[in-house]
């Protein structure tokens, strides 16, 4: 039986869903988080690398708060760069483990008129996609022999407030919500990617990898498909982002190339649409108001 450690696999977005899928399907799961002790106190990690002896180290751990980063450029830095960097290194010494790393979208900003494949060079603009991208480099520098870089985007799913949730609880307290409506990007479910990440594992795929469901949507598409399938009356107003002043800038089109991914898994990630349905009504007693 293959053993996972899943950093912030017990309280993350992606974590849960990654840890159920994969002692879904056979595997013996750990997770390890802040609960746990200091993750970014270098011996205490070494130390929980060792014990573990984890077949695959996924971190899904990240400061993923885009608009604090701005504020906070040095801790967003001990996150997302010196502790996959750090987890690479130990692994190395260790001389064992596969190690997963996710990372975003973010790492490019537009205009772009396709879709951005995994060779297309990237070129944040915010610190979090800054500290992303030092995060992927310091791992594929490390072990590139032992390691994957996932790129997804837009995540929704049970476990964790995310965009989803927040749009309906703004709709059980407000006739109208406005919605930005000229950034676009794939929508994701955590649990597609769960199993398109422990399907590359099991195959201990290195390199980058774009996993986001099919299609592409703005923000305000994203909220429509959610409102319509849920809560009735909620009126959405369509913004620009210019209209909604964020501390980060977001890319105006982070849409990923998903044709590596569908070629690996021998058909294409299913339409985010249908996935968002899938999430909607699979995880309804999770969602505002109910
Ligand atoms: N969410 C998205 O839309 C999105 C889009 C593209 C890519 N991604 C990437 O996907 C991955 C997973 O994202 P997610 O949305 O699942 O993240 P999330 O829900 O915000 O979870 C982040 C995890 O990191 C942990 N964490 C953060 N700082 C920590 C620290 N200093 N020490 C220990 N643990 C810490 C959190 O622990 P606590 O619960 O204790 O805070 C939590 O378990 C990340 O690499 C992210 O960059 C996410």
């Amino acid at each position: 039986m293959a053993k996972a450690l899943i950093l912030g696999g017990a309280t993350g977005l992606l974590g849960q869903a990654l840890t159920a899928n994969l002692h879904n399907n056979g595997w013996q799961t750990e997770t390890l988080g802040r609960c746990d002790g200091d993750l970014l106190d270098m011996d205490f990690l070494k130390a929980r690398l060792d014990a573990a002896k984890a077949d695959v180290v996924f971190n899904t751990v990240a400061w993923t708060q885009v608009d604090d980063a701005e504020d906070h450029p040095d801790d967003a830095m001990l996150v997302n760069r010196t502790l996959p960097d750090a987890l690479a290194r130990s692994l190395k010494q260790i001389g064992a483990g596969h190690l997963v790393q996710f990372s975003t979208d973010f790492v490019f900003s537009g205009p772009h008129d396709a879709p951005w494949t995994e060779e297309d060079a990237p070129n944040p603009t915010s610190v979090y996609g800054i500290t992303k991208l030092a995060g992927e480099q310091a791992v594929q520098d490390v072990l590139p022999e032992r390691s994957a870089i996932i790129r997804s985007a837009w995540l929704f799913g049970p476990g964790r407030k995310n965009f989803v949730t927040t749009i309906l609880a703004a709709c059980k307290r407000r006739d109208t919500v406005t919605v930005v409506h000229d950034q676009f990007g794939c929508p994701t479910y955590t649990y597609d990617l769960a199993a398109w990440s422990r399907k590359l594992a099991e195959k201990r795929k290195t390199g980058i990898w774009h996993a986001v469901n099919g299609g592409r949507a703005t923000w305000c598409d994203l909220a429509a498909e959610a409102i319509a399938l849920t809560s009735g009356p909620c009126r959405l107003e369509p913004i620009t982002s210019d209209m909604w002043p964020q501390k980060a800038k977001r890319p105006i089109n982070s849409v990923l190339a998903t044709a590596k991914l569908a070629h690996f898994l021998g058909t294409p990630p299913r339409p985010w649409p249908q996935a968002l349905r899938d999430y909607l009504f699979s995880h309804s007693e999770e969602l505002p108001g109910k």
